[in-house]
């Protein structure tokens, strides 16, 4: 949530900012600002609204060129999206600009605090308090090298919450100093092409790809300071030398670009193949066993594991729900899955034989970090799954396994859902590999029908033309119900959730069993229902009961939009529109039934002329509880 960028170097810092603000609009867009310091003086603009309105101010009063600024696109938490409470906040003396991603719990009394001494608050952020409270701290700073970075540590000690801070100030024109706790931050360093040190910060990498791909990561409760000449800090709160972890970023700035698609979600739904076979790389033996070198426990730990939480958020969550069904299945350890908003707070019973799996395109979603320090506070060992390296969550957790999918710039989750379920499997797999739970042909037989996913996707998305044709004709409905059983539940969740948040049609996912259990009342003449229903090949005949299901809610008016598999013919006579996807083992049919429903929410919201990378309300990253 909120993009922050910040550069010091030779370029013209004002192009360098906005073009990673472009990058890190996806973070949040209720508004966006920058600051450069030029000729001893700070000189904001700040704009409501998308970054295009900014860049339309700055096109028509066009700031000072400089080789110090800082940038950032909000998503609004204290404070309406107003022009007053886009950052960056200067200070009352005009000395200090601040950007700030996060919460300032106690802002209030400290708030109060600045009001006494008789400055007058021009916004109704959290955020300011800090740029009047850096100035005051920043006078009472010894004077010499690093006493903007004293002065942040000497605020940040005082405040509560989470947040990323980075500030400027104008007696230090080539620095810039940040903050984090609990809140992202990432370094970049680079060279430009005479050889010239430049640095960047930015809520992740995305803001700096363009430039280097040598990232530092910052801890906890770390300061860092960047100078032209002396290059780059790091300090923990209380002033002690800290040492930040260097890395490779492996995304490239193309990655990170449209490609000529019309949306990024597109793009990312393109991708898809890609991303589950690279996912996959690597990890298939030759003879079919699972290689997870990456999974820091031991065998040992893996074995004594007797519980399983999974804990996530919105589609995150969705995967995990599928990865229950996998996993109890594979391994018969029980599997709870939570979302993680709720999981800490009801004393969940962990211990040392409980493994608990959080899942986080992000890596930085604060919900998920809550509920994975509770876990480990409960001395339950903790597996992150993760797309973005170098964030909070799999820097926190006990091990980690990489989902590969790249950059994902879209609001709506596609390839970072797809990659996650598959990274469950290997999960799942690999216990169960580890336990003896399986046979090695049984695990090599799964590890077969994995190795067929990227083509059953790519399958999936050659024939999307009639599932673009479909949504343009359901464009305009007020409410669409998605039903599915076993693992096509929660795909009916994601479907659900996907339409919800890009085309803003109320929509709701159910087990379809649960239907005629009060739901069914919502059906009408012409209502359409999006069944997901299994193989006929799947067990106990849930096959037979979807298709009851369909032919119930036929009854009753609906319009039945039907996803089955290639032969199954039953379906054909309750199907007002059916989409074919290829034939998939029962557990693995998520991946491939999934991709339908992301289709058809894009293009339902494109139809409507909806902002289907950036939705009303939306940010990529929720670093706030
Ligand atoms: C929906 C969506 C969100 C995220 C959720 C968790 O399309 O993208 O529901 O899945 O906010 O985000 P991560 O995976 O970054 O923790």
């Amino acid at each position: 949530m909120c993009g922050i960028v910040g550069y010091v170097g030779p370029q013209d810092a004002r192009d360098v900012v906005l073009e990673g603000l472009r990058r890190l609009e996806y973070r949040g867009y209720d508004s966006a600002g920058i600051a450069v310091l030029a000729d001893g003086s700070l000189a904001t603009a700040k704009k409501a609204g998308k970054l295009a309105n900014l860049e339309k101010v700055l096109a028509e009063t066009p700031l000072p060129s400089a080789t110090t600024a800082i940038g950032h696109t909000r998503w609004a938490t204290h404070g309406g999206p107003t022009d007053r409470n886009a950052h960056p906040h200067v200070s009352a003396d005009g000395s200090v600009a601040v950007i700030h991603n996060g919460i300032i719990e106690n802002f209030a009394s400290l708030r109060a605090e600045c009001e006494a001494t008789g400055i007058e608050f021009l916004s109704e952020t959290d955020t300011e308090v800090a740029a009047h409270l850096l100035a005051a701290a920043y006078r009472e700073a010894p004077e010499g090298e690093g006493r903007l970075a004293e002065a942040m540590r000497a605020v940040c000690r005082r405040l509560e919450g989470a947040f990323t801070l980075v500030a400027t100030h104008v007696a230090e024109p080539d620095t810039l100093v940040a903050a984090r706790r609990s809140s992202p931050l990432v370094v970049g360093s680079g060279r430009t092409a005479d050889g010239t040190a430049e640095y960047f910060l930015g809520s992740d990498v995305a803001a700096f790809i363009g430039h280097t791909r040598n990232a530092l990561e910052l801890g906890q409760d770390q300061v860092v300071e960047i100078d032209r000449t002396r290059g780059v800090s790091v300090t923990d709160f209380g002033g002690a030398a800290a040492e930040p972890v260097a890395y490779t970023v492996d995304w490239d700035a193309a990655a990170a670009e449209k490609g000529g698609y019309g949306w990024f979600m597109l793009k990312e739904i393109a991708e898809q193949p890609q991303a589950v076979a690279d996912t996959l790389l690597g990890r298939l033996g030759a003879h079919g066993e699972l290689v997870l070198d990456e999974v820091r426990l031991s065998d040992q730990e893996l074995r004594d594991i007797d519980k399983i939480f999974v804990v996530a958020c919105g589609t995150a969550y969705h995967a995990g729900l599928i990865a229950k069904y996998a996993i109890e299945h594979w391994t018969r350890i029980p599997v709870e899955v939570e979302v993680a908003s709720e999981f800490r707070y009801r004393d969940p019973v962990l211990d040392r034989s409980t493994l608990v799996v959080v899942i986080s395109q992000s890596g930085e979603t604060m919900d998920t970090l809550m509920a994975l320090r509770h876990a480990r506070d409960q001395k339950a060992r903790v597996l992150a799954i993760c797309n973005a390296n170098g964030s909070t969550i799999p820097r926190e957790s006990d091990a980690v396994l990489y989902t590969h999918a790249g950059p994902e710039i879209a609001v709506a989750s596609t390839k970072g859902f797809l990659t996650q379920v598959v990274a469950c499997y290997l999960v799942g797999l690999f216990l169960a590999q580890v336990r003896g739970m399986k046979f090695e042909d049984e695990v090599a037989s799964i590890v077969e029908d994995l190795r067929k996913l990227p083509d059953a996707v790519a399958q999936v998305l050659a024939e999307m033309e009639p599932v673009r044709e479909l949504a343009r004709s359901l464009a305009d409905a007020d409410t669409i119900l998605f039903l599915g059983r076993h693992v096509g539940f929660p795909v009916a969740l994601e479907g659900a959730l996907k339409l919800k948040e890009l085309a803003y049609i109320h929509a709701e996912g159910f087990a379809a069993g649960e239907l005629k259990h009060g739901p069914i009342a919502l059906i009408d003449q012409g209502t359409p229902v999006v069944v997901v229903v299994p193989s006929p090949r799947s067990r106990e005949s849930v096959h037979g009961k979807v298709v009851s299901n369909i032919q119930e809610v036929r009854a009753r008016g609906a319009l039945t939009i039907v996803i089955a598999e290639e032969g199954d013919e039953d379906v054909v006579p309750y199907a007002d529109h059916l989409i074919r996807v290829p034939r998939t083992p029962t557990l693995l049919a998520p991946v491939v039934t999934t991709v339908p429903l992301q289709v058809l929410a894009c293009e339902i919201a494109d139809t409507r002329g909806l902002d289907v990378d950036q939705p009303r309300n939306l940010a990529k990253s929720v670093t706030v509880e």
